[in-house]
């Protein structure tokens, strides 16, 4: 009973000194020099407490264990009243009442839900995805969530790796772009202000994998990683460090080896890049289960591996409870200082007191948000806009495209009417009973001037692995091929046009989704294979999580436009773009391939010393390429279609500014990404054929024209030589302006 009312006394003290909070390190100096080591320890913990599963289901006890000041934060709950009884226990039962962290794979969205990440970088569109990340920030927090596991900033060149999906796609600049646009939309002021929050509407941001995730061998999840240092600082680190100087609060290191160490445990890496580098100033969480994982690696034991993983820098440990259950014995054994638990210990607490928990642990618990602030409107209509913008339009023979609300439409396949998997991959919180189908949004959109004529037309696929996959938790509804086939025909041979929702279902990518096959799913191109023979005009809306293989398509389709999974306006932001009554303006920021032998393909790719000029259509004997397929990707990087045309004047260079006039040249208003890329012509090391240095979305009229000016800056001319210095080395580079990385218009700048 006494300790009881200590506890809660200590607790209000807490609590009521919200207004007379003193400055961090004061503040957390005193709280520290009360602290006892098993509750340091304890901060370091982080455990899931919800129902929703992101890794494998752990029986946790997490009430009891907040009670003993065994837990510094908890993930994957949903609602405000579950989140406060967890708080509460935080706050009134653990004896200094320190307020618990609380964490969510806020992806691309809470319950308004953005296209998945890969899509919103095709928007090329920095604002528009920064005002993404707000809103999933005000709805986030709406629900009691004050940390969020995004922006995933992985580079990936492997189509094969699921989780392409979650990232801005192959370049880093373009990387970096985005990632200091979903740091500025999720943390607001505390991006660059270390005092309280006083808003309730921004989280903070959690930077992953780090680092080099999306390099895995093979593009098989979880897989080996090992690459050279420059490669790392020009190709990989580029977001990573942008998001850290953006002012991201928190980083996650990544499940990979780094130079055959663990990156949850690899020194350099955390402390001398992210923090010595970078100036990151932060916590860093493992993801979940890493250090466990260490010790499958064959890394050591659970006490070394969490002893390893501190001393690197790791400050949190996710799900391994290694850092719980071992640090006490590698203090006294020596193995690990006081200093290491103190400054991981602090930096955790730091976090804390950035978001304002300790003026007010219930600041992100006011259960009155949730109805003005979540799923309004407005978010909606924000998302719906954003996600034409990430459309791709890859082929639009004839100008089908958009098609006129009239007479007959034939809307096949297994995403034309499902309301679970269009959203996409990484929705945890979303509520997918309220979001449109396309046939429903079809069906509202033509009212009684066009008749819609609806066939599932397939199963998703007749691959055993991949059904299963599928029905991991968005399943779809199964009926008989042969069945399914049968009604679609009949359906589209009474239709003036087809429009095909075909391809990947959410769960063909994410997390642990990698691929071994690029092409449409098997039953989908079959019954591809059989409308095209009715004759009729096709457009084939594409589903994909990645980079995928439509060469096929490409020849035998008169559109396709790759919609990815588009969110939870999916259906009516589709058919906006279908109809034309919105514009599809995206860029591929990843390289679609001819064949899956290709992969991994990318444009910024070293020269080699036999290289293949781009188009070249004969194999070459003693050149780099290969017997079956050209070397050129199908779609390039930044490339897209949309329903007006371009034409771009040649570069003009005026000393360091380039220049180049581009004119819409079609019938109708357009959107246009312009597009700049840089070649070192020689370098002390190898520099690739083409960089992306910088680009503009403009809008225009139909006819207007408007010049396009880029100020060639030192920064945009230097790389990190072999010895991990930034150099920018005089002589000549190439200059290149277009639409995308194929066909760009060049002029030579000499910097002496
Ligand atoms: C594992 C994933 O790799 C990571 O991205 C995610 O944030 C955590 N699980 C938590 O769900």
């Amino acid at each position: 009973m006494r300790r009881l009312v200590t506890t809660a006394l200590v607790a209000m003290a807490l609590t009521a000194s919200a207004k007379s909070i003193k400055p961090m390190k004061p503040f957390i100096d005193d709280l520290m020099s009360r602290m006892t080591l098993q509750e340091k320890i304890g901060q370091l913990n982080l455990q899931v407490a919800g129902d929703i599963t992101t890794g494998q289901a752990q029986d946790t006890q997490v009430a009891g264990m907040i009670a003993a000041g065994q837990l510094g934060g908890v993930f994957n709950l949903k609602g405000v009243d579950k989140i406060r009884a967890l708080q509460d226990v935080a706050v009134k039962k653990s004896r200094l009442g320190i307020p618990l962290l609380v964490g969510m794979d806020v992806i691309h969205g809470y319950e308004t839900i953005f296209p998945i990440p890969l899509a919103m970088s095709c928007s090329w569109d920095i604002e528009a995805v920064e005002q993404a990340a707000r809103i999933a920030a005000t709805e986030a927090t709406a629900d009691g969530i004050d940390w969020v596991y995004s922006p995933m900033v992985d580079i990936s060149l492997d189509a094969r790796w699921g989780r392409v999906a979650e990232g801005n796609g192959e370049d880093p600049f373009l990387g970096a772009e985005m990632a200091k646009a979903y740091v500025r939309g999720y943390q607001g002021s505390l991006t660059s202000d270390h005092s309280p929050l006083s808003s309730n509407t921004e989280v903070m941001a959690c930077v992953k994998h780090y680092a080099l995730y999306g390099a895995v061998e093979a593009g098989r999840d979880y897989n080996t990683v090992d690459m050279s240092h420059q490669r790392m600082y020009n190709q990989y680190f580029p977001p990573y460090k942008a998001a850290a100087e953006a002012g991201a609060g928190s980083f996650m290191s990544s499940f990979n080896l780094v130079d055959g160490q663990h990156a949850t445990a690899n020194h350099w890496l955390l402390t001398d890049v992210l923090r010595n580098e970078w100036k990151f100033d932060g916590f860093v969480a493992t993801d979940y289960g890493s250090i466990g994982e260490m010790t499958i690696h064959g890394l050591g034991d659970l006490k070394e591996c969490a002893a390893l993983a501190l001393q690197a820098g790791t400050d949190m440990d996710m799900c391994s409870q290694g850092f719980l259950h071992t640090l006490e014995q590698s203090l006294n054994s020596g193995r690990v200082s006081m200093q290491d638990i103190d400054r991981a210990c602090r930096r955790i607490l730091e976090a804390k007191y950035k978001l304002g928990l300790f003026a007010d642990p219930y600041k992100y618990l006011d259960p009155k948000r949730r109805a003005k602030d979540i799923y309004t409107d407005a978010n909606r209509a924000a998302s719906r806009r954003l996600a034409a913008e990430t459309f791709v339009l890859l082929k639009n023979e004839a100008n089908l495209l958009p098609l006129k609300k009239q007479g007959k439409i034939a809307l096949i396949g297994p995403m034309a009417n499902d309301r679970k998997n269009i959203a996409g991959t990484w929705c945890v919180a979303y509520t997918p009973e309220r979001y449109a189908t396309i046939k429903e949004a079809m069906e509202r959109a033509v009212g009684s001037q066009a008749k819609v004529l609806y066939a599932q037309g397939s199963n998703l696929t007749r691959s055993e692995a991949l059904q299963r996959a599928a029905e991991f938790g968005k399943n779809l509804e199964r009926g008989d091929d042969a069945e399914l086939k049968a009604e679609a025909l009949r359906v589209a041979r009474e239709a003036d046009v087809i429009v095909c929702a075909m391809g990947e279902c959410a769960d063909f990518s994410g997390e642990s989704s990698s691929r071994a096959t690029l092409e449409m799913p098997d039953v989908q191109r079959e019954l591809l294979e059989e409308l095209s023979k009715l004759g009729k005009p096709i457009v084939l809306l594409h589903f994909s999580g990645r980079p995928t293989v439509l060469t096929w398509e490409a020849e035998h389709l008169d559109a396709i436009m790759n919609v990815w999974f588009a969110g939870s306006e999916a259906g009516d932001a589709i058919c906006d773009v279908l109809f034309g009554d919105a514009a599809p303006s995206g860029k591929l920021t990843v390289t679609m391939p001819q064949a899956l032998g290709q992969v991994p393909i990318y444009y910024n790719h070293l020269n080699t010393g036999r290289p293949v000029s781009e188009g070249e259509t004969q194999y070459r004997k003693y050149a780099s390429n290969y017997l079956e397929v050209r070397n050129d990707p199908l779609y390039p990087f930044g490339y897209g279609l949309t329903y007006t045309t371009f034409s771009y004047s040649d570069v003009t260079l005026d000393g360091r500014r380039a220049s180049v006039t581009v004119t819409n040249t079609g019938q109708r208003d357009g959107d246009e990404v312009v597009q700049l890329y840089i070649r070192d012509l020689v370098a002390s090391i190898a520099r690739p054929v083409k960089e992306l240095k910088g680009f503009r979305r403009l809008h225009l009229k139909a006819g207007e024209s408007q010049t396009v000016t880029f100020d060639i800056t030192d920064d945009m001319l230097s790389y990190y030589n072999h010895e991990l210095r930034y150099v920018m080395e005089p002589g000549d580079f190439d200059i290149m302006i277009g639409p995308d990385s194929r066909r760009v218009k060049k002029a030579t700048l000499t910097v002496q």
